[in-house]
């Protein structure tokens, strides 16, 4: 869904009645959410059963299955399902749940719904301890070790559906749960229909709790096989069925120069070429799908603009949707939810690793402060506005002025990050190589060490930062470097004090092993890889500006005896990563041609994309933000499953948006 430009604000919630017996009404719809006869069991009735999911998963050969489901609410279904998903025995298929949902309850209603069913209590605290803010837009949820995906966009199924429709099929079993026709239109259109036939895998099966005459016809007119099955308690009938014939390509509204032409070769093995965040994300999020990954770096693990001592998780707030603002809110989400579980675990350590303890970003503009105090009154989890008094004590020193309190953000060290995503099962990292280049040879890439073939797979994924554009098929991206420096300030008395990180024009974090890593420069068209005493106390006079109270003591510092680190961003033009398959240039320039006379004028031809061939890079100033979840957004290409974003956001990071770009502006 295009949101561009239009007003940011949290989704609407779900406005709850609660019945005598503590069941949920929704008060939008006038409608139960589910049976107050015994909700648990028409639910596995209606929706398990009727999708024969306890037979077939026993004889399951897929590696990974797919549930679609039209309306989460209390997440009954879900739980169920996976209750049932985990009593098959090891191993079982990857569980891939998609839901989409336009009014989520939130976390306290969650919580009071899932009072009811004790018997899943042990599931529902894994999904209330990730339950996402009120956020518009997808969430994907990881549990289970990476064995169980869950997405939850939180959209309209009018929008949603379409929009996943373009990516052909993916799901093997739908739960048609929202509301009685009769309360809620929206849900039950042919339009809906068609798309769900569009995104059905052969085989895939439908089921839901209604027996309305019109949802029979229309399922069965977009290509289901329906029948009557009986009802649950006092409902005479409900309806199931499965795929009878595939569903019609959905046509085009835009020119769908980011769908392939050619659909993915499914693949076992990978290579990466780079280890820093993008690649150890990437390895991680390849190896969690079952694909052996090989990870090469000319150097050592996290040695370029991944190896400084502190990074902070940031984010960006806008009044308006735009594609890097809304990618900014997805990612972090995304990306704090990996750490907090990556710190729950013990793979990463509090305080030597980094620790989610909050950051607090200055902000002057006091019109937008406004404007976002009030649009983020129902997202407190998401971000917060506060004073200086209010956020001094929260940060533990006093800020010059007002700012974005983020409860969810912190710092990390991104080697020991790197280091933890590498140590999973399935990644043979292979580090001083020397510059690496690619070639093919026996039907598959080769990460080549001069001339001599170092690995080989079917998929590379290069992940080289600024480098990427060095790569044969490459040179053609607009990357640039951006060179940073970081200065490592040894702990004083005040602070001591500092509980989260601040960002001001720089940066500071709590103190990791004695000292704090503040940063940092930011400089085009520089090269030179040498500390200067200039930037360290570039470094140092923002930190004073921002902490007037510590003026003195930074002043005192020695600048020659400062230790720091010099590293080179690599950004694009327009600042979003650069994530996706490599297009074919040439291909692309004939095909799209027509885009230069008439930039609107909708060419119906897919893109032709190089075999095999992924780039990811292009971070600029967050990585430790956007990584993660661009790491899903090339997994989820690569093996063909439901994406993590919108199109439209697939779209904005697809390395192929420049060349699409410069034929519409004619600039090539
Ligand atoms: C000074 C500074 C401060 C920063 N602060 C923050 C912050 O606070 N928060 C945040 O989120 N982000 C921050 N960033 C940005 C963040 O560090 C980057 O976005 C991130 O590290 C990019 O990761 P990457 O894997 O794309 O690139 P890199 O870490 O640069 O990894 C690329 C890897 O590819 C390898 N490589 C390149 N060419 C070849 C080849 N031909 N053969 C083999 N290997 C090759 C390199 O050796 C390197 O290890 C900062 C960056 C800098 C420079
Ligand atoms: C009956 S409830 C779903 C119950 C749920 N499956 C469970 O297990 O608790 C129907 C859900 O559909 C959602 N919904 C209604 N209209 C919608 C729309 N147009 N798009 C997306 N979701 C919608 C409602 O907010 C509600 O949460």
């Amino acid at each position: 869904m295009n949101r561009d430009n239009q007003p940011w604000w949290p989704v609407t919630a779900a406005t709850i009645d609660w019945s005598d017996d503590g069941d949920p009404i929704s008060n939008q719809f006038g409608d139960v959410y589910y049976s107050r006869e015994n909700g648990l069991a028409e639910s596995e009735h209606v929706f398990l059963r009727g999708n024969d999911l306890p037979r077939r998963w026993q004889n399951l050969t897929q590696d990974t299955f797919c549930i679609g489901e039209t309306g989460f609410g209390t997440g009954l279904n879900f739980l169920l399902s996976w209750q049932l998903w985990r009593q098959l025995p090891q191993p079982r298929p990857r569980l891939h749940y998609l839901s989409i949902e336009k009014f989520p309850l939130r976390r306290e209603d969650m919580q009071r719904a899932l009072a009811s069913w004790p018997e899943l209590a042990p599931l529902s605290r894994q999904l209330l301890l990730c339950w996402p803010d009120l956020l518009p837009g997808q969430h994907r949820l990881i549990l289970e070790g990476g064995q169980l995906t869950l997405d939850l966009w939180w959209e309209d199924v009018g929008d949603a559906l379409p929009d996943l429709a373009s990516h052909g099929p993916m799901i093997d079993a739908w739960y048609l749960d929202g509301f009685a026709p009769a309360r809620n239109e929206s849900m039950w259109q042919p339009a809906l229909y068609d798309a769900m036939a569009t995104l059905s895998r052969p085989g895939a099966s439908f089921a839901t709790f209604t027996a309305a005459g019109h949802v029979r016809r229309g399922l069965q007119e977009a290509g289901f096989k329906v029948e009557k099955a009986a009802g649950f308690g006092r409902k005479r009938e409900c309806l199931r069925g499965t795929l009878a014939r595939p569903g019609i390509d959905p046509g085009y509204r835009q020119t769908p120069w980011d769908l392939d032409q050619s659909p993915p070769s499914p693949a076992d093995s990978a290579l990466i070429i780079g280890a820093g965040l993008a690649g150890c994300t990437t390895a991680a999020a390849l190896a969690r799908r079952g694909i052996s990954v090989t990870l090469l770096d000319a150097g050592e693990l996290a040695g370029a603009a991944s190896g400084n001592e502190q990074g902070i998780l940031y984010t960006r707030l806008s009044k308006r949707h735009s594609a890097l603002t809304d990618f900014a809110l997805q990612s972090v989400h995304f990306a704090a939810a990996l750490y907090r579980q990556m710190f729950a675990s013990g793979e990463l350590r509090r305080g030597e690793d980094g620790e989610l303890c909050g950051s607090f970003q200055l902000q002057a503009n006091e019109d937008e402060l406004a404007i976002l105090e009030e649009r983020l009154a129902t997202a407190p989890e998401l971000a917060v506005v506060l004073q200086a008094d209010a956020a001094q004590a929260l940060l533990g020193v006093r800020p010059p002025g007002a700012g974005y309190w983020y409860p969810g953000s912190g710092w990390l060290n991104p080697p020991s990050l790197c280091r933890a995503l590498v140590e999973r099962p399935g990644i043979t990292l292979l580090e001083n190589c020397g510059e690496l280049s690619l070639g093919q040879g026996r039907g598959q890439w080769q990460a080549l060490r001069e001339g001599k073939a170092l690995a080989e797979a079917p998929l590379v994924i290069v992940c080289a930062g600024v480098s990427a554009a060095g790569f044969p098929g490459l040179e053609w991206l607009p990357l640039q470097a951006i060179r940073g420096q970081t200065s490592h300030i040894p702990c004083h008395g005040g602070s001591a004090d500092l509980k989260a990180a601040f960002c001001h024009e720089g940066y500071i974090a709590p103190a990791r092993n004695g000292s704090h890593c503040i940063g940092a420069t930011f400089e085009l068209r520089a090269t030179d890889t040498a500390l200067r005493g200039a930037d360290h106390r570039h470094n140092l006079d923002k930190l004073a500006a921002a902490l007037p109270q510590w003026q003195a003591h930074l002043e005192a510092i020695d600048i020659e005896s400062l230790s720091g680190r010099v590293g080179f961003r690599c950004a694009s033009p327009d600042y979003l990563p650069v994530a996706g398959p490599v297009p074919d240039r040439e291909s692309f320039l004939q095909t799209y041609a027509g885009l230069r006379k008439n930039a609107r004028h909708t060419i119906f031809a897919r893109g032709n994309y190089m075999q095999g061939l992924y780039v990811n890079t292009a971070h600029g100033s967050r990585g430790l933000t956007s990584t993660p979840l661009v790491a899903e957004v090339l997994a989820s290409r690569i093996c063909a499953q439901a994406p993590p974003l919108s199109r439209e956001l697939l779209r904005a990071l697809s390395p192929a948006r420049f060349l699409v770009r410069d034929l519409a502006r004619n600039r090539i």
